[in-house]
């Protein structure tokens, strides 16, 4: 078990935060095109981050437009309450674990709806806190910035809880997915993947990109170096 959850490919998860909305349906297509894996729609309330993004509506036009499972992170207050709304639109819904919700009810009600359960974790947050959920999710979001705005400089300090992460997940025989998201690259996505994560979020680094198709291909090169 150990050894197959190691040796599964990189996935490659861009954030449409950096797409060029004016022209959404070119950018995703942008992305599906490069080779992408999944997209990844970061939804805000202006609540639990400081920052409003979109919502439900959003989410059910991206999924119309791709044929790509779509990787919903709610950095919302009140996961419990909205994530029936995307349901339809999202094939894994990622909830954080400093919201105000019971997390174990939330990630079974997600699983129960039909998708996939992610849990987050900010970057105040201690790796311990989310440890009681490790055998109910199907992926961990370790954020490697301050949830709330593309751009940001990644964490590296953060590395210890992906390790983490890792570990948790061999000793305990599990095979949640690691993901990171915020500052990601090649030069740290590389130090993310050599410390056990396995799928990569990445926004302004893919969608600001004069080449798309060469970065993400780059990104997936780095389970193999
Ligand atoms: C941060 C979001 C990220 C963000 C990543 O609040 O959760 O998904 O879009 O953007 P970059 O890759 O630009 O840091
Ligand atoms: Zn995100």
């Amino acid at each position: 078990m150990t050894k197959d959850v190691d040796s599964r490919p990189v996935l490659i998860a861009p954030s449409i935060l950096a797409a060029d909305f004016s022209r959404l349906g070119d950018e995703i297509r942008r992305a599906e095109i490069a080779g992408a894996d999944w997209l990844h729609l970061d939804v805000m309330d202006g609540t639990f981050v400081d920052n409003i993004s979109f919502g439900p509506m959003v989410c059910e036009t991206v999924k119309k437009a791709s044929s790509l499972p779509t990787d919903v992170h709610l950095m919302i207050q009140r996961p419990d309450h909205y994530f029936p709304r995307f349901v339809g639109s999202a094939s894994n819904i990622t909830v954080h674990v400093e919201s105000s919700h019971n997390v174990a009810t939330t990630l079974e009600g997600i699983r129960a709806a039909g998708c996939t359960a992610g849990l987050s974790l900010n970057p105040a947050t201690p790796f311990e806190q989310v440890e009681p959920y490790l055998e109910s999710i199907d992926l961990l979001l370790v954020m490697t910035v301050v949830p709330g705005f593309g751009g940001q400089s990644f964490m590296p300090e953060m590395m210890a809880k992906v390790k983490a992460a890792a570990e948790f997940r061999s000793r305990h025989g599990l095979d949640f997915r690691i993901e990171v998201d915020g500052g990601i690259n090649a030069e740290t996505g590389r130090i993310c993947v050599q410390n056990g994560a396995d799928v990569l979020v990445a926004g302004t680094y893919l969608f600001h990109s004069p080449a798309i198709a060469e970065s993400v291909s780059l990104l997936r090169s780095l389970r193999t170096e």
